[in-house]
């Protein structure tokens, strides 16, 4: 088997990593081998001389095989900013080509499935011309999306949909994420999404940062994503 998905989410801060990491778990359990990368962070601190993001280090301790920490994320700004932003202020410039080429690169080593997180939300800029979204067209992998359950995330998530398939990129699945314990009408907003998602829920995760990803797999069905 050789899959990948492209995570991305209905803004940033929604748990694209908490729930990337949770996929990386199930589908090691299911005994498939598997890769997590992070292509572009912006917001990295510095370890021995080295920007290292703490997304990618997640999806680097959560995958089954090794890679090193340059093939993992190759671009690693320092700034917490808009990643275009974030590479100004780095004296460099991000391209969809260079990018791609990183990612494909990494993905020479085998894996059943690889997780490819995004940055923020669907659309964010790369450079005057180019977006995220134009990554995951360059590179045609099939998109999940997060949706960090509060007020706002219905808009934000049919929008972001509705731009996966304005791209032309099949919506493989998303997953309800309740990041906020105490939105109102939690059930509700998901029943919601369910209807007007045209893609499978593969899981609603509750709030549990004092939960292992061992514990919380068992919200997803990771069954929906393979066949
Ligand atoms: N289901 C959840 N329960 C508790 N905390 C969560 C959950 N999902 C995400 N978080 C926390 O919310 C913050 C943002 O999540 P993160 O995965 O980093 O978001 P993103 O990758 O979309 O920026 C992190 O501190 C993470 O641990
Ligand atoms: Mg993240």
């Amino acid at each position: 088997m050789r899959r990948r998905f492209f995570i991305t989410g209905t803004d940033t801060e929604v748990g694209k990593t908490f729930v990337t990491v949770l996929l990386l778990e199930a589908l090691k359990q299911r005994g498939l081998t598997t890769l997590g990368l992070k292509p572009l962070a912006a917001g990295c601190e510095q370890h021995h001389d080295q920007w290292r993001n703490d997304d990618a280090l997640q999806l680097q301790a959560a995958m089954t095989e090794n890679l090193p920490y340059e093939q993992v994320n190759p671009v690693a700004l320092p700034a917490a900013i808009a990643p275009h932003l974030a590479a100004a202020e780095a004296g460099r410039r991000l391209t969809v080509s260079r990018l791609a080429g990183l990612v494909r690169g990494a993905m020479l080593t085998p894996a059943d499935v690889t997780l490819v997180e995004g940055a923020g939300g669907w659309l964010v800029p790369l450079n005057e011309r180019e977006t995220l979204a134009n990554l995951v067209q360059e590179l045609n992998c099939p998109v999940i999306l997060v949706v960090g359950v509060r007020l706002g995330c219905l808009n934000h998530a049919l929008l972001t949909a509705q731009a996966v398939a304005a791209a032309g990129l099949p919506l493989a699945g998303w997953v309800a994420n309740c990041i906020d314990p105490d939105a109102a009408r939690i059930e509700d907003n998901i029943a919601t999404l369910k209807q007007r998602l045209p893609a499978p829920c593969l899981g609603v995760v509750p709030n549990a940062l004092d939960r292992t990803p061992v514990d919380l797999v068992q919200y997803l069905d990771i069954d929906l994503l393979l066949n």
